[in-house]
């Protein structure tokens, strides 16, 4: 039996099992089990990593993205415009508060917003874009900024797949209006269970989005905002803590094995999609011969090298999606769906594993 590579690695170092053992003691010991001290540290350190001002700890990723866009407003009769291929919870949130998403297609070089398509979309009732860093590449920020100018238009980036990964010289979700993080397991940095961050610029937001994650509250059982039961828990901020202590050597081998796949893929028989010095989550691949597309997921089976082929759906082909454009308007999307394999990028793909993938591909 060939030694199995995982899609993801869930795998924690003995160090970091040592200290989150201390941790949690102690956290048992002061009985602070809710946002409290840890949560503060994580935040802090947080927002240090990313050169950001302020981040709050919550319970998702998903509640990242709907606390984003209830502190700007959005209500029904609004538009927000979001990629078609995306994770269901960038198009969920929208239709939670009421508004209509606007699908915009993707561009074939990274698989985040096609500016094109954008354009066109943009309306009076537009009030905030959401640009997915979809896999671990960041979205074209500066021309979706320039699109945003002298309106009132705000950007939010989703980057659950992308902590770690830059733009020009910034981190993601450093940029737009609100960055909106997920600790799910299988993310760059991620925990031990859900959990999620906000992060942003403006000291104006810091109360409401305070109040917005503990249902609404502003002091002593005065309830201001009908808002959410998303609070961070001590025990997710101390492995957040202590992996993000050491996340630059995990996000560095990252970047390196995303380069190898880059320098090493036969380009004959692949489309490579990832950004050459990104920390990719996983890295996107088409097979350029539709027809050898089953054969290759069949023969990484055999070999015991975990792939995914998400999405399978556009956003905009579920009948909850409240689809106001034609499915014609997608074709990028429409020829990922059916041709994209995700590969492994993770830290524990030494040199010699991935030459193993790289070698099962370029000979298929
Ligand atoms: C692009 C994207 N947005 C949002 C989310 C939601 O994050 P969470 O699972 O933490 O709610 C995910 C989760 O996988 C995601 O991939």
């Amino acid at each position: 039996m060939k030694e199995s590579i995982d899609l993801f690695d869930l795998s924690v170092s003995e160090d970091i099992k040592k200290k989150y053992i201390i941790e949690v003691k102690d956290i048992i010991k002061n009985k602070n089990f809710v946002l409290g001290k840890k949560v503060r540290d994580f935040e802090n350190n947080f927002s240090k990593f990313l050169n950001v001002k302020y981040s709050l700890g919550l319970n998702s990723g998903t509640d990242s993205l709907e606390i984003g866009l209830k502190t700007l407003g959005v209500k029904e009769g609004d538009e927000v415009i979001v990629p078609g291929f995306s994770f269901f919870a960038t198009s969920e949130v929208i239709l939670k508060l009421g508004a209509q998403p606007i699908y915009c297609d993707i561009n074939l070089n990274d698989l985040t917003l096609d500016i094109d398509h954008l354009k066109k979309l943009i309306s009076n009732k537009t009030k905030v874009i959401i640009a997915v860093h979809l896999f671990g590449n960041s979205a074209s920020m500066d021309e979706i900024k320039k699109l945003t100018r002298k309106t009132n238009i705000k950007i939010i980036e989703d980057v659950a797949q992308a902590f770690g990964s830059k733009y020009k010289e910034n981190y993601l979700g450093s940029i737009g209006e609100f960055g909106c993080f997920s600790f799910y397991p299988t993310k760059n940095l991620g925990g031990f269970g859900d959990g999620g961050s906000i992060t942003f610029k403006k000291k104006g937001y810091l109360k409401t989005i305070m109040s917005l994650r503990n249902h609404g509250l502003k002091e002593n059982y005065y309830h201001e905002y009908v808002g959410y039961n998303s609070r961070l828990d001590s025990v997710q901020a101390s492995i957040l803590n202590l992996k993000l202590a050491s996340i630059k050597n995990s996000l560095n081998k990252r970047i390196k094995n995303n380069k190898k796949y880059h320098k090493n893929i036969d380009r004959d028989k692949y489309r490579i999609y990832s950004q050459e010095n990104q920390p990719m989550n996983v890295v996107p691949l088409s097979v350029k011969n539709s027809k050898n597309l089953n054969k290759t997921k069949k023969i990484l089976e055999k070999n015991n090298i975990s792939y995914g082929s998400y999405y399978p759906y556009g956003l905009y082909e579920f009948p909850i999606s409240m689809l106001t454009q034609k499915k014609q308007d997608f074709p990028n999307t429409q020829y990922i769906k059916e041709n994209i394999i995700t590969l492994p990028c993770h830290g524990n793909i030494d040199d010699k594993k991935l030459s193993r993938i790289l070698n099962i591909l370029n000979e298929i």
